[in-house]
């Protein structure tokens, strides 16, 4: 009985991860409006070149991003650390 339970259990896990795969690739760009100029941020670029924990840990899922976060290790901070633009014109553009 223990055994069928555990098994049941494996298969249920198989089934979440799937879905959780299948849904979780997040956006293709996020538009930053600013009166400082708007920034794009190209999601499934930097997915694809740093890996999803670079920023995100455990399942990927929502982060908030305000100025603070911005200039901060959201982004900025990466990339400084990274060979990324820094420059305010580099990520706002009119
Ligand atoms: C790595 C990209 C990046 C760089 C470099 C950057 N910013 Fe930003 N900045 C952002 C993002 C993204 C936001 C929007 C955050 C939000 O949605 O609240 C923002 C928000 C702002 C805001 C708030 C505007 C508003 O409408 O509330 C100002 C002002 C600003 N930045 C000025 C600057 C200046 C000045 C520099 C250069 C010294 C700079 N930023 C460099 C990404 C960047
Ligand atoms: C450079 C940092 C970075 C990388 C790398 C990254 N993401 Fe994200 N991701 C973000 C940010 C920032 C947001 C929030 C965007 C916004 O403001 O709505 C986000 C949002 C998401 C969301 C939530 C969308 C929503 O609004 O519910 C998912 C899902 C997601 N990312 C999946 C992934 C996956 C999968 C990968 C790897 C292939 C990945 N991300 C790589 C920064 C990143
Ligand atoms: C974990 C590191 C990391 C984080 C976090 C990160 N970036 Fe970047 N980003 C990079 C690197 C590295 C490059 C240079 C890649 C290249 O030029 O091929 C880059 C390039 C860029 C560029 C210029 C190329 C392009 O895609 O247009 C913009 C604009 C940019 N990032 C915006 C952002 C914004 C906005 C955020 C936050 C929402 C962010 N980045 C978060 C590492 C990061």
């Amino acid at each position: 009985m223990k055994r069928i339970l555990v098994t049941l259990m494996a298969v249920a896990f198989l089934a979440t991860s799937a879905l959780v795969s299948v849904a979780a690739d997040g956006p293709e760009k996020v538009l930053y409006e600013t009166k400082k100029g708007n920034v794009t941020f190209n999601h499934k670029a930097h997915g694809e070149s740093l890996g999803c924990e670079a920023c995100h840990e455990g399942t990927p899922g929502k982060i908030d991003i305000d100025k603070a976060a911005a200039h901060g290790d959201s982004c900025k901070g990466c990339h400084k650390k990274n060979d990324g633009p820094t420059k305010c014109n580099a990520c706002h553009t009119k």
